[in-house]
């Protein structure tokens, strides 16, 4: 069902385990098949996301998608990471089963998750440096 590539992936994935000192972690999971991807960011003050880490709970692709996508994200900014596609993770992959293919679009969907949970402590950082200068 998978090709070589995939399962060299999945026997070997990169970046797994939580990360310490992430300040974006997002969360996502597919009701249908039950599988989960989290995905942990460590985002620089410059907006550059220093180190990616995930945890997934799933499928082989799902794993070996989650895997890829930290791959991809790592060193690059916040804008540059929003602009991943599951299709270039496809891609990198050299091509998964038809059924398969949501599990590329959570693993995009978890990125995107990631850093909206960024941008949202950032947010309240913010409130509470103002409050504590009242
Ligand atoms: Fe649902 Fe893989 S089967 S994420």
């Amino acid at each position: 069902m998978y090709n070589n590539k995939v399962l060299e992936i999945f026997k070997n994935p990169k970046n797994v385990g939580t990360l310490k000192g992430a300040n974006g972690i997002g969360k996502v999971g597919n009701a249908a098949c039950g599988d989960i991807m989290k995905i942990y960011l460590k985002i620089n003050e410059d907006g550059i996301i220093e180190d990616a880490s995930f945890k997934t709970f799933g499928c082989v692709a799902a794993i070996t998608t989650t895997s890829v996508a930290t791959e991809l994200i790592k060193g690059k900014t916040i804008e540059e990471a929003l602009k991943v596609k599951n299709s270039q993770i496809i891609e990198i992959l050299g091509g998964l089963p038809t059924q398969k293919i949501h599990c590329s679009i959570l693993a995009e969907e978890a990125i995107k998750a990631a850093i909206e949970d960024y941008y949202k402590k950032q947010k309240k950082l913010e409130k509470t440096n103002k409050n504590s200068q009242v």
